[in-house]
């Protein structure tokens, strides 16, 4: 600010040698550790200025909301405020205080971070809230978001493919566009591959600047990619497993099937059943877990997201796997759409029931897939007569809108241009 006040004239600095060296005392100075007045030691000038905050839903929407966030330090009095929005600053003295769970994480250079988090519990539907985290002394801003209706009532969301790749170079725009396209969205949902690197915190770091302030306000359902997993080919056994970064960033749901809390899980929102599949592991335990779930669903609509797609239009073989162990549960209880990554293309099939086509009849699933990232494949074509559309080449966000007898999905490029479009009915 003191620097900004005056504009320097270079010329009459290097006439004025005293002056110079004033001037690089005072910028060595500003530069130098301050050192601890005890010990002589350097001390560590890490601020608990929270960061990465997200809201994710929780199993029950209507009441209750998940945020997660990161300090540098330890936050020991790490929390979180809540309160009824109004209108007026004035809403912030009503508001009540939650203390957050604390968990240490080792990132990929051994540095140590903190990850906080907090479930808002008894809230009421249909409102909207403001919340703030920090640890009584540094706070973030406040920021809002609406808690779901506990009533079947129309809303819209946001599905994302893959961001994966120049993710803060080239997927903030897509980001953006969808944001300004669907602001009223009440979440978004990404299907895994958000980084290319799961274990590495600087990609997600891109993530959290490409996002900006929009996970602060809108809420997130996530399921992992191959990417959030190590190499397949190289890890066998128990090894197998999720990258230790993927669980502390996020709180989801963790009524899923043992052992993949937080990556398979269930949701309803406002008349839609969301299933969240991990398409990386535990494949027969989850079909077994979303027959359980299925059978037992009140609601109108069913949404499944899975990140490797049931019919691949990738360059990858064929894996029959998916297909033979869900296929049947999605043809039985019929479910409506399935959400997928993972190839790099957009594709949309006809409605299917047991691999075939239904024409001209309200019945049988959509799988549609999407990339919002730049690298692209090209489309394989082996299921061409189940496909309604196919493309590639193209950074692409979808909004989703639910309506008590239509569903609609529109695809956007991150240029706004719609590319795609198409309803469901009941
Ligand atoms: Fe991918
Ligand atoms: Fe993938």
């Amino acid at each position: 600010m003191f620097f900004n006040s005056r504009k320097w004239d270079l010329k009459s600095i290097q006439s004025k040698p005293l002056l110079l060296l004033v001037a690089l005392l005072l910028t060595v100075g500003c530069a130098t550790t301050p050192l601890n007045t005890l010990s002589g030691q350097p001390q560590l000038q890490q601020s608990p200025i929270p960061s990465r905050i997200i809201l994710n839903l929780t199993q029950t929407p209507a009441s209750s909301q998940a945020v997660t966030w990161r300090t540098p330090s330890i936050a020991t009095n790490s929390r979180a405020e809540i309160a009824k929005a109004t209108g007026s600053p004035d809403f912030a003295t009503k508001a009540s205080t939650t203390p957050a769970l604390n968990e240490t994480v080792t990132l990929d250079d051994n540095s140590i971070v903190f990850s906080h988090s907090v479930v808002f519990k008894e809230l009421t539907p249909g409102t909207l809230y403001a919340y703030r985290v920090g640890n009584g002394t540094v706070w973030s801003e406040w920021n809002q978001f609406r808690t779901a209706q506990n009533t079947f009532t129309p809303f819209s969301f946001v599905y994302f493919g893959d961001p994966q790749e120049q993710v803060k170079s080239l997927c903030s725009r897509t980001f953006r566009t969808a944001f300004s396209t669907a602001p009223d969205a009440a979440f978004w949902h990404f299907v895994g591959d958000l980084v290319d690197n799961g274990d590495k915190d600087r990609e997600w770091e891109e993530l959290f600047d490409a996002i900006g302030f929009i996970p602060r306000v809108t809420p997130m359902i996530l399921v992992p990619g191959n990417h959030e997993y190590p190499d397949r080919r190289r890890i066998k056994g128990d090894a197998f497993r999720i990258f230790p970064l993927w669980r502390p960033q996020f709180t989801l749901p963790e009524n899923g099937p043992k052992g993949l809390e937080e990556t398979a899980y269930f949701l309803d929102y406002q008349g839609v059943r969301f299933i969240m599949l991990n398409g990386n592991e535990q494949l027969e335990v989850q079909a077994q877990w979303l027959e359980t779930i299925l059978a037992d669903n009140p609601q109108p609509w069913t949404i499944a997201a899975i990140h490797q797609p049931i019919y691949s239009t990738g360059h990858r073989g064929r894996d029959h796997r998916r297909q033979e162990l869900f296929v049947p549960i999605f043809d039985r209880f019929s479910v409506d759409l399935v959400l997928q990554g993972h190839d790099h293309t957009y594709a949309r099939t006809k409605r299917l029931v047991s691999g075939q086509a239904i024409v001209g009849q309200n019945r049988g699933t959509v799988y549609v897939t999407s990339v919002s990232g730049p690298k692209s494949y090209p489309v394989n074509h082996r299921y061409d007569p189940l496909m309604e559309v196919t493309a590639t080449g193209q950074q692409l966000f979808q909004v989703i809108r639910v309506d008590n007898n239509t569903l609609t999905c529109e695809a956007f490029d991150s240029a706004g241009n719609r590319l795609d479009k198409f309803q469901l009915k009941k």
